[in-house]
């Protein structure tokens, strides 16, 4: 009986778990990038993996995505087993990469018939249509991608992703380059996603879109995770906010350097951190 139960608790925890990644390390000749990565991802959340340039959140995407072996560690996604397990895992997942996977050639609409034939959908103009609905580019559907705005070009990209219902979405760095008012759309197209039941994994130098987007927080850094939490809990890491004048709650960029560390200031040791933390300005300031 109590093993019967115990099964079925791990049945549960299975099912409520989308992504799982345990003991995640990767090295690229002699540079170790991933040093043991652990964590979780609940169905239907929104997950944001935080970290510098170069902290190594694409090796993760990657190897969640079985683009990429780990060198040690396993990870499973959808409950599928991303070494032994890959098709189904793909199956189960769509990733939308850094750089927009878009044809300029082609129309909006003609970009998402042509991923809806290759997934062997079998009416692609009534998704195509769902999609540029869901998406806001029912005006500019006939239009060719070239002349579409960075905005709407990620807002594409990211419906193509969704043909073929996907479990599991992959967004890495969803909204880089892109001015406030497209990220705002970008952020509001991955909330409805999340919304509908889509399990969300987004990575992310912007400190402010983790907090205003996801469920749980993660920052990667010198390849393990040093923080997996709400953004309450991320809060809670340091100690309530000093009075002087105005209370101040410290956010999340105070959290991160916090955790983190700022290198820079005491001396020998933290010289090849600085890079990767000057990356960490909020959107606005940042190129
Ligand atoms: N194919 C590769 N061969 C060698 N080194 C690599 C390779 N891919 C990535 N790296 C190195 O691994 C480290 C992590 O890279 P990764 O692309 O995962 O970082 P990232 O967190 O996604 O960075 P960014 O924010 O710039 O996209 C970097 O130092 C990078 O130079
Ligand atoms: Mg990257």
């Amino acid at each position: 009986m109590k093993e019967q139960a115990e099964i079925l608790m791990a049945a549960n925890q299975a099912q409520r778990t989308a992504i799982h990644a345990q003991g995640l390390e990767k090295s690229y000749k002699d540079l170790p990038v991933l040093r043991g990565v652990d964590f979780d991802v609940a169905r239907g959340s929104i997950f944001a993996l935080l970290g510098s340039n170069g902290a190594g959140k694409t090796t993760v995407v990657k190897i969640l995505s079985t683009l990429l072996k780990a060198d040690v560690g396993t990870a499973s996604v959808d409950g599928f087993d991303v070494a032994t397990q890959a098709a189904e895992v793909r199956e189960s997942i769509s990733l939308t990469g850094q750089f927009a996977a878009v044809d300029e050639i082609l129309t909006g609409r003609e970009n998402l018939v042509l991923v809806a034939r290759l997934r062997h959908h079998n009416d692609p103009s009534r998704i195509a249509n769902d999609l540029l609905a869901q998406f806001q580019l029912i005006d500019a559907a006939e239009r060719k991608v070239s002349t579409y705005s960075g905005g709407m070009r990620r807002r594409l990209d990211i419906a193509m992703s969704l043909i073929g219902n996907p479990q599991v979405i992959f967004l890495d760095e969803p909204t880089t380059g892109l001015d406030p008012q497209a990220r705002l759309e970008v952020w509001q197209a991955v909330k409805e996603l999340a919304a509908h039941g889509t399990t969300v994994l987004l990575t992310t130098q912007y400190l402010d879109e983790a907090e205003h987007l996801a469920d749980r927080i993660a920052i990667l850094h010198e390849g393990r995770i040093i923080a997996n939490g709400t953004l309450a809990e991320l809060k809670q890491l340091l100690p309530p906010a000093k009075v002087e004048y105005v209370e101040r709650q410290p956010s999340l960029e105070d959290i991160f350097l916090a955790i983190v560390g700022d290198d820079g200031e005491d001396g020998e040791d933290g010289q090849d951190g600085q890079d990767g933390q000057l990356a960490m300005i909020p959107a606005a300031s940042h190129k």
